[in-house]
């Protein structure tokens, strides 16, 4: 049957290199696969209040019950201060909890940095992995994906600019693809 991919971006922004990474990563999964992009940015801040009282924001329960139904995980993210943007956090917060009802348990994972310098978000990625850890997350570990220059990738009409940069992306998904089918 069809396997759904969940595709997390950690930036907000319009024209986020992240995003567009996002984007090429989603169009090479082969057919038996469906991506399905998940929204982030209209999650309130996690708040253990509002799980404890039975009332949680309409918004994590729809995040929640949408990530029931995804069958594994790409994380794609810029690197904020050495680390994972607070609005990608607050989004693995929120569906970890209320305790015992993480959405996130068990979900193969796969993380994609990249930053528009040469360290890649290394400091992101690892970061996140951590997370991934603590929500028993099995996270891929090789090929690892660190995109350095993310300004530089693509052309004006959003074009990959090298070969070598598309070969890459396949190899990520092919390796992903073969990898989760463990699962
Ligand atoms: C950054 N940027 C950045 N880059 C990096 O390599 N290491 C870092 O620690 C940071 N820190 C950082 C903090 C904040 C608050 C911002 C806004 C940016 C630069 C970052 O790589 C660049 O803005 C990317 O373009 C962000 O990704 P998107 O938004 O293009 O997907």
């Amino acid at each position: 049957e069809k396997k759904t991919i969940g595709i997390l971006v950690g930036s907000l922004r319009k024209e986020s290199y992240n995003k567009k990474i996002a984007h090429s990563l989603a169009n090479l999964f082969p057919e038996n696969f469906t991506t399905e992009f998940i929204d982030i940015d209209n999650l309130e801040w996690y708040n253990q209040d509002l799980d404890d009282e039975n009332r949680p924001t309409e918004n994590w329960t729809a995040f929640r019950n949408k990530l029931k139904n995804i069958d594994a995980f790409i994380f794609v993210t810029p690197e904020y201060n050495r680390s994972v943007p607070a609005a990608l956090k607050n989004a693995l917060d929120v569906g970890s909890r209320p305790y015992g009802s993480s959405v996130w348990d068990g979900k193969p994972a796969f993380v994609v940095s990249s930053s528009t310098g040469a360290i890649s978000g290394f400091g992101a990625n690892h970061h996140l992995r951590q997370s991934l850890v603590f929500l028993n997350m099995p996270t891929m570990q090789q090929p690892e994906a660190y995109i350095a220059y993310s300004n530089k990738l693509y052309d004006e009409n959003g074009v990959l600019v090298n070969q070598g940069t598309q070969d890459f992306f396949q190899l990520l998904v092919n390796s992903f693809v073969d990898w989760m089918g463990k699962f």
